[in-house]
C-alpha cells in the first residue's frame, strides 16, 4: 500500500507541486498528518531569509525515535529494521528486528543518562558502521541529546575542533573500526583529540576490533558493561521501556559539520520535525519504497548521506535498511554485488565516484552475481558523467530498473532535486525535477533570475532556493551570523546553495559543480582555504593556493600550489606536506598533485587569480585569458612550464 504521501503517477506530481506552491502550509501539515506527535503544532510555519529565521510546526511535541520505531512496533516488531553486512564476508550477517532497535535504543538512551547525559547536551559519535553506531544516533535523539557524528576519515585535531565548537561533553566511539584489510585505531585517534580539551567528561568505548586502547580511570568507559546494566534497568518481566523525551518541534536534533568556502568546517544545525518529515517523505518519493523492499545505501553515517537515508528517513517510513561495514573494493570489486545478491537488495544509492571506480574494473566482478532484484537505483553526491550513467543503466539496472539522480546538500538535509523513480522522467546526467515542496530559482551573479536562454535553449545560472523546506538549516552552531553570511547574504531573500546549474525548457536542472571555494573530491566536500591553511602549517612553507582539477574517478583531485622556501629535498618536503595535511584535516583532504611555485598570480590588491591556476591544472595552458591585472604576469608563464 502506498504511503499517504507518496505520489504514484507523472499527473500527480505535477497536480502536487502546484498545490505546494500555492499553498505550502497545506501541503506541508497534511504530510505532517501521518506522524506521531505528542502535541499537534500551532503554526505550520514562520519564517524569514533575513536573520534568517525558519520555524515549521512550532508548538508542536514529538520524539523522532518514536516515529522511526515505537509506531512500527505493533506490526513489524519481529522484521528487520536494519541488516548488517560486515567488513568481512566470513563474519556473521546481522539482522536487528524493529523490536532489537527498540531495546538497544532504550539501552542507549539508559546508559546516557545513568551517565549523566540531558536535553540537550552534545555527544560527539565517532564509530565505524556498526549497528551500535545506528543504536548510538538514535539513543541520543531518545533523549534529547544533540549528537554531532564524526566520520571516521577524520584527524584527531579535526576532532578536536568540533569538540570545542560544539562544547562536547561527551563520545561514543569504537576500540578500532574495519575499512578492507586496515584497522583504524578509533579511540587511540580520539585520545590524541582530547590531549588538552577541557570539556569532555567522558568517553564510552564499544569493542569491535579488540584493538588495544588506554582506558583512562574515570573517563573512559566500556559500552558492553554499560550497556549491560542498562538493560536491567529498561526491562521488566520481558517489556522493555524507556520514556522519550518530549521534544519540541525546532528543538535542535543534532550538528553535522561540513565544509564551506572560507575558514573552518561548520556545525550545520538540523532540527527535529521538519527533519524527520522531510527525510521520510523524500525516502519514500524519491526511491517510491514499498515495504518489505530492502534498501542499500552505500554512504557511511559520518556524512548526511548515511544520517537521512540509512537511518531516519528509512526508519521513519518504517523500511529495511541496510548497513555495510566495509569497502566496496574489499575482499574484491565484486562486494556490492555480494551484498545485493545475498540479500536480494531493491534499492541501491551510491555515489558516481564508486560507480567509476567499479566501472574500471569492468564486467569480471559482476560474473555469477544474481542481481534481478534490483528494481531502483540512486546516486548522490557529485555531478554524475554520462559514461558512468550508462555503465550504471545498463550492468547494474539491465536497463529495467530507473536510475535516481538525486542532488542535494548537508544543509538541505533531504533530497531537493531528483526524478522520482518511475513516475517522473530521467535524463542521464540531469537531477530533473524539484519535489514537490521545493522552489528553485536561477539568478545570475547580480542576483536577477535568469530568464533568457543561451544559443542551446538553456538557462545557466546560480542555484538558489526561495522558499523554505521542513529541513532546510536552521542555524551554524554557535555562530547564527556565519549561517547568514555563507547561505542567506548573496542574494537577499533568497537561500543560495553554491552549487551552479543549466535548467532546460522543460524545468529540468543540471548541476554542473559548486561555484565558491569548495571542491567535491570523491563526493568528500573539501573547502580550498582548509587545505591551504593545512599546508602553510608546514614548515618551509611560505603560502599556498589550492584548486580542483578534473579527476577520472574521484570527480575532482586536490591541485596545490606551494611556495617553498627550505632547503630540503623537493620530493620528500611533498610528501611531508602531505602527511601534514592527512594530520591537521584528515586522509581523505590529501592533495593529489602539489607544484613548487617562485610565487601566485595576484591582483594588485593582493587577491589570488584561481581562475588562472584551474586553468593550468587542467592542462589548459593555451587558453589562460587576460592577465594585464596581474601585479606579476610573469609568473604564470613559471607556473605553466614548472613540473608537478
Ligand atoms: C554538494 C553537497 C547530498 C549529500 C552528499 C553530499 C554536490 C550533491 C549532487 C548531484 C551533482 C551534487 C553539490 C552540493 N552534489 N548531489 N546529484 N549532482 N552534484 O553532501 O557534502 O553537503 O555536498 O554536493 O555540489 O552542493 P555535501
Amino acid at each position: 500500500m502506498p504511503y499517504p504521501f507518496q505520489i504514484t503517477s507523472l499527473e500527480e506530481y505535477q497536480l502536487r507541486y502546484k498545490q505546494s506552491v500555492e499553498n505550502p502550509e497545506k501541503f506541508w501539515s497534511e504530510v505532517a498528518e501521518s506522524f506521531l506527535w505528542k502535541k499537534k503544532w500551532d503554526k505550520v510555519l514562520e519564517w524569514n531569509f533575513t536573520e534568517p529565521k525558519v520555524e515549521w510546526f512550532k508548538g508542536a511535541k514529538l520524539n523522532i525515535t518514536e516515529n522511526c520505531i515505537d509506531r512500527h512496533l505493533a506490526e513489524k516488531g519481529d522484521l528487520p529494521a536494519i541488516i548488517w553486512e560486515p567488513n568481512n564476508p566470513e563474519e556473521r550477517t546481522r539482522v536487528v528486528t524493529y523490536n532489537r532497535l527498540h531495546k538497544r535504543v532504550c539501552q542507549v538512551a539508559q546508559m546516557l543518562k545513568n551517565n549523566g547525559v540531558k536535553k540537550g547536551d552534545r555527544v560527539c559519535i565517532y564509530m565505524g558502521m556498526v549497528p551500535e553506531l545506528a543504536y548510538a544516533v538514535l539513543g541520543c535523539a531518545r533523549i534529547g541529546a544533540i549528537h554531532s557524528v564524526i566520520f571516521g576519515g577524520f584527524s584527531a585535531q579535526s576532532i578536536a575542533d568540533r569538540l570545542e565548537d560544539a562544547k562536547a561533553e561527551y563520545i561514543i566511539t569504537c576500540d578500532g573500526a574495519y575499512r578492507g584489510e586496515k584497522v583504524i585505531p578509533l579511540k587511540d585517534v580520539i585520545d590524541d583529540a582530547l590531549v588538552g580539551n577541557k570539556t569532555v567528561k567522558r568517553v564510552i568505548v564499544f569493542t569491535r576490533t579488540r584493538t588495544p586502547v588506554s582506558m583512562i580511570k574515570g573517563r573512559d568507559i566500556w559500552w558492553e558493561d554499560e550497556m549491560l546494566y542498562a538493560e536491567e534497568q529498561v526491562e521488566k518481566n520481558g517489556v522493555v521501556k524507556f520514556d522519550a523525551e518530549e521534544m519540541d518541534a525546532e528543538d535542535p536534533l543534532f550538528i553535522l559539520y561540513t565544509s564551506g568556502s572560507t575558514g573552518k568546517p561548520k556545525g550545520v544545525v538540523h532540527s527535529c520535525a521538519g527533519y524527520m518529515i522531510f527525510t521520510a517523505y523524500s525516502f519514500v518519493n524519491v526511491f517510491q519504497y514499498q515495504f518489505p523492499q530492502v534498501h542499500f545505501c552505500t554512504a557511511d553515517i559520518g556524512w548526511i548521506t548515511g544520517h537521512s537515508y540509512i537511518v531516519y528517513g528509512p526508519l521513519a517510513a518504517g523500511a529495511t535498511s541496510l548497513m555495510f561495514e566495509g569497502i566496496p573494493t574489499w575482499p574484491d570489486a565484486g562486494r556490492f554485488w555480494n551484498i545485493v545478491d545475498k540479500y536480494k537488495v531493491n534499492i541501491l544509492y551510491t555515489a558516481p565516484t564508486a560507480i567509476r571506480s567499479l566501472m574500471g574494473f569492468g564486467e569480471a566482478p559482476l560474473k555469477d552475481k544474481d542481481l534481478s532484484s534490483l528494481q531502483i537505483l540512486g546516486t548522490v553526491g557529485e555531478p554524475i558523467n554520462e559514461e558512468a550513467w550508462h555503465w550504471y543503466d545498463e550492468n547494474i539496472g539491465k536497463k529495467k530498473s530507473p536510475i535516481v539522480d538525486t542532488w542535494w546538500q548537508t544543509e538541505t538535509a533531504g533530497i531537493l532535486i531528483s526524478n522520482l523513480a518511475g513516475v517522473t522522467p530521467s535524463k542521464p546526467s540531469w537531477a530533473t525535477l524539484p519535489l514537490p515542496g521545493v522552489q528553485p530559482l536561477l539568478v545570475d551573479e547580480s542576483g536577477q533570475e535568469v530568464t533568457e536562454p543561451d544559443e542551446e535553449g538553456l538557462y545557466k545560472g546560480n542555484l538558489c532556493i526561495k522558499f523554505p523546506w521542513p529541513s532546510i538549516i536552521r542555524t551554524t552552531y554557535g555562530d547564527h551570523e556565519r549561517c547568514r553570511t555563507n547561505y542567506f547574504a548573496t542574494y537577499p531573500g533568497l537561500y543560495f546553495t553554491g552549487d551552479g546549474v543549466l535548467k532546460d525548457k522543460d524545468g529540468n536542472y543540471r548541476i554542473t559543480g559548486r561555484v565558491d571555494d569548495v571542491l567535491n573530491v570523491s563526493g568528500h566536500r573539501i573547502g580550498t582555504a582548509e587545505v591551504e591553511n593545512a599546508i602553510n602549517m608546514h614548515s618551509g612553507v611560505v603560502e599556498s593556493a589550492v584548486v580542483g582539477y578534473p579527476h577520472d574517478i574521484k570527480g575532482q583531485g586536490i591541485y596545490a600550489y606551494v611556495i617553498y622556501t627550505g632547503t630540503h629535498d623537493a620530493e620528500l618536503t611533498k610528501r611531508d606536506i602531505t602527511m601534514t595535511v592527512s594530520r591537521i584535516i584528515g586522509p581523505i583532504a590529501k592533495p593529489d598533485k602539489i607544484q613548487f611555485v617562485s610565487g601566485l598570480p595576484k591582483t594588485r590588491s593582493g587577491k589570488i587569480m584561481r581562475r588562472i591556476l584551474r586553468k593550468i591544472a587542467e592542462g589548459e595552458t593555451k587558453n589562460i585569458g587576460d592577465t594585464t591585472s596581474l601585479l606579476d604576469p610573469n609568473i604564470v608563464e613559471e607556473i605553466k612550464n614548472g613540473k608537478v
